[in-house]
């Protein structure tokens, strides 16, 4: 087991009608509330009402930012982050899915720090302090609400990229399962997809960790046992919950404790499809992954094979990538770029933004070569 530090300061509120203690939580750290959210299903779902319901309740000044979108730009958070210190704002309150509670948390910090987004993003500023974010998560999938990742694009610098620090885990997030009734068929399944994707990242990192290693075999079985049955009934509490407390626990440290780091190399790939077609975060790691998994199967065959054992009761490496594929096409996920209408016309595209931005996992190092490979692996 590899030395490791465990640290997640979130306090989580789980389960239906937690919001009712929302005013109470924002009241803590002030009265001048930056609400964020996206581009409008919380007004659609009830969902905005009951926020606002509870900030009224603490006679909050409430300044709005709206219109997050998708795979979130950092102009969208240095618009808010100027809306925020002219209004002089105390605490973020951030209510949607990974893209408005990622924008929400770079928006602290360069609130905070009076500093550049992008800057922050890139390593150029280093933060000393944030100012508080409150998280109302309405979509199961990135583990944001418990975590202190963000991941923002910029169309100037043609890329898409994360950041993580300490300082910018929610103070506390609100989980209600009743929240994500709304979220339509196609981005519930690729929230399924990106707590597997978050898991195996996990798994293949660095370090001998096998209680970190049920625990993902675990979270793995959870989303495909549950995963089907809420695409079935999205209505259903018990599948909504079961699913929405597998994607925190995939990401808020569960799964890498007793590891140096994960191996994030199909992520790497996933946000460069992202940044180039728009595609949205779940369905690039559908694509992504079953390809990684054929470049890396001739040389990590056991460990593939022994996920494949732990999940599917094979000892095979190739029907381990196999039933993971089979999976993945049983909630509607792309497994090729052709499914999402990309053909062979943008390989050259697609390859070049790979080796432009060198993508690359923490511990399975590729080359260009395997960049190439990989593009041709997902056509
Ligand atoms: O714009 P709104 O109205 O919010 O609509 C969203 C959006 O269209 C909609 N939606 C959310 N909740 C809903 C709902 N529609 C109906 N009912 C609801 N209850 O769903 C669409 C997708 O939302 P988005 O926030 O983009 O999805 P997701 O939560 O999957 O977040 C994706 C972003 O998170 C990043 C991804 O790269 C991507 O940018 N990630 C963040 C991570 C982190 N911070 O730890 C890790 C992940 O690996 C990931 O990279
Ligand atoms: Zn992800």
């Amino acid at each position: 087991m590899e030395n490791f530090t465990a640290y997640n300061p979130t306090k989580l509120h789980f389960g239906k009608n937690v919001t009712d203690k929302l005013g109470e939580t924002v009241g803590e750290y002030g009265k001048r509330v930056l609400l964020m959210y996206g581009k409008g299903s919380i007004q659609k779902n009830g969902v905005y009402e009951r926020v606002m319901q509870q900030l009224n309740s603490i006679n909050a000044e409430i300044t709005e930012f709206s219109g997050i979108k998708s795979n979130p730009l950092v102009d969208d958070v240095s618009e808010a982050a100027q809306l925020g210190k002219l209004n002089h704002i105390d605490v973020i309150v951030a209510v949607g899915g990974g893209s408005v509670i990622d924008s929400a948390k770079v928006t602290a910090l360069s609130i905070a720090n009076n500093t550049d987004p992008w800057a922050i993003m890139t390593f150029k500023a280093k933060p000393k302090t944030t100012i508080p974010v409150i998280a109302v998560l309405t979509l199961a999938a990135t583990g944001t609400e418990m975590n202190g990742a963000a991941v923002i694009q910029n169309h100037k610098t043609d890329e898409k990229r994360g950041y993580v620090s300490p300082l910018m885990y929610p103070k506390s997030s609100f989980l209600d399962p009743e929240f994500t009734y709304s979220v339509p068929k196609d981005y519930t399944a690729y929230g399924i997809a990106d707590l597997i994707a978050h898991s195996l990242e996990a798994y293949f990192g660095e370090g001998d960790a096998t209680l970190s290693d049920r625990i993902i075999e675990a979270v793995v079985k959870e989303a495909m046992e549950y995963g089907p049955l809420v695409l079935k009934e999205p209505g259903n509490y018990e599948y909504r919950s079961k699913i929405m407390w597998a994607a925190t626990v995939a990401l808020n440290g569960s799964t890498n404790h007793g590891r140096k780091y994960g191996d994030w190399g199909v992520h790497d790939i996933g946000h460069n499809l992202s940044y180039l077609y728009d595609t949205p975060h779940g369905a690039t790691l559908t694509i992504a992954y079953p390809a990684w998994l054929k470049l890396q199967k001739g040389r990590i065959p056991e460990r593939i094979a022994k996920l494949g054992n732990q999940l599917f009761g094979t000892n095979s490496a190739d029907d381990t990538i196999l039933l993971l594929e089979k999976f993945f096409k049983s909630i509607d996920c792309p497994i090729k770029l052709s499914d999402i209408n990309i053909g062979k016309e943008k390989k050259k595209e697609i390859t070049d933004q790979m080796l432009q931005t060198q993508i690359n996992g923490m511990v399975h190092k590729l080359t260009n070569e395997d960049r190439e490979k990989i593009v041709e692996l997902m056509m």
